[in-house]
């Protein structure tokens, strides 16, 4: 009981700003790493992974995901040189990037952060197929929970139910009053925010704060589902993060060494790189471009067509 008590109390532990591992440059080939293993152990495949899935040997199927799965949707991930938002928050005049999602800060200055949800706003951005993947994982009884630490809510948009969500790093589709913690729903305070004011709250006149995981809050309670959830995977997808923010980025090792783990990312991060698993598979590029491939080995590219087409009423080819 002690390492869940272990896990629980580091599940809540507040994380600081950037903590964590950084990413590592994707100069670390793949096969670097299974070469320097000994060769007698059966290299995994993406092959593999899509017949585990496909033969239904696989079943309970974890998904953790960061901001690079929503770039190809348009919206700038963190970290990126250059495109990343934090190469990109000169306009917003502060400190240093990691400020804009910090509760110190926020209270001197919360216009950035109002700023920055107005650019997020839900409906702004729709899914792409990365997010369409995961809905038809669900759809077919695989998806045994997806830990996000986006805050676009394209989960949702795509119909992933919440019940099979954990938005690790919480969600516009509520927020609290910073003074008397009455809650509200967002579109109390979406009109403020389109127009630029800072919502506040009508009866204590504090700052009503999406719920949006700060550095230094704690994580929701649905966080802790990971205990149940890792040790019960039987696969685990990782895409489009740099697993540099903890207590998400540890989730990556907490599901058995027996269990096989994806990484989809155009870098190599986290344990993919300094402490890779025998039968991990490393894809290094364009999510979209190895979620198709995916798809296409798994014999479900109709089926995930007809889905968006479904979904969206556009055609995606
Ligand atoms: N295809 C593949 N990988 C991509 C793509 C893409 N189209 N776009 C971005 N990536 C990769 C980047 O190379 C990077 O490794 O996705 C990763 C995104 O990493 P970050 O920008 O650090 O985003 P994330 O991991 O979600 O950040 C975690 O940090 O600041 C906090 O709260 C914030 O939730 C966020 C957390
Ligand atoms: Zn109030």
């Amino acid at each position: 009981m002690a390492l869940w008590g272990q896990r629980a109390r580091s599940a809540l532990r507040l994380w600081g700003p950037g903590g964590g591992r950084r990413c590592i440059s994707n100069s670390v080939s793949a096969s670097g790493i299974f070469g320097s293993r000994g060769s007698s152990e059966k290299k995994f495949s993406l092959q593999d992974v899509a017949e585990l899935i496909r033969t239904r040997a696989c079943q309970r199927v974890v998904v953790m995901v960061g901001a690079g799965i929503s770039t190809p949707s348009g919206i700038p991930d963190f970290r990126s040189p250059g495109s990343g938002l934090y190469s990109n928050l000169l306009q917003y005049d502060i400190p240093y990037p990691e400020a804009i999602f910090e509760l110190e800060y926020f209270f001197h200055n919360p216009k950035p952060f109002f700023t920055l949800a107005k650019q997020l706003y839900p409906g702004n951005y729709q899914p792409n197929i990365t997010h369409y993947f995961f809905r038809l994982l669900h759809d077919k009884g695989l998806l045994l929970r997806l830990y996000t630490q986006n805050i676009d809510g394209l989960e949702r948009v795509s119909g992933i139910p919440v019940s099979k969500l954990v938005e690790a790093h919480g969600t516009f589709a509520s927020a609290t009053c910073t003074i008397c913690r009455r809650s509200f729903p967002e579109k109390d305070l979406w009109a403020d925010v389109m127009m630029d004011r800072v919502p506040c709250c009508p009866v204590c006149t504090g700052i009503v704060k999406p719920d949006i995981v700060f550095f230094g809050e704690p994580l929701p309670e649905r966080f802790l589902l990971h205990l149940l959830d890792f040790p019960m995977a039987d696969l685990l997808l990782i895409l489009g993060t740099s697993l540099e923010v903890e207590p998400f980025a540890s989730l990556s090792e907490a599901v058995r060494a027996s269990v096989p783990r994806l990484l989809i990312n155009r870098d190599l991060v986290g344990p993919f790189a300094w402490r890779p698993r025998s039968r991990d598979v490393i894809q290094l590029g364009d999510v979209v471009q190895n979620v198709e491939r995916l798809v296409e080995l798994l014999g479900w590219t109709e089926e995930l067509q007809d889905l968006v087409q479904r979904e969206t009423g556009k055609l995606y080819v």
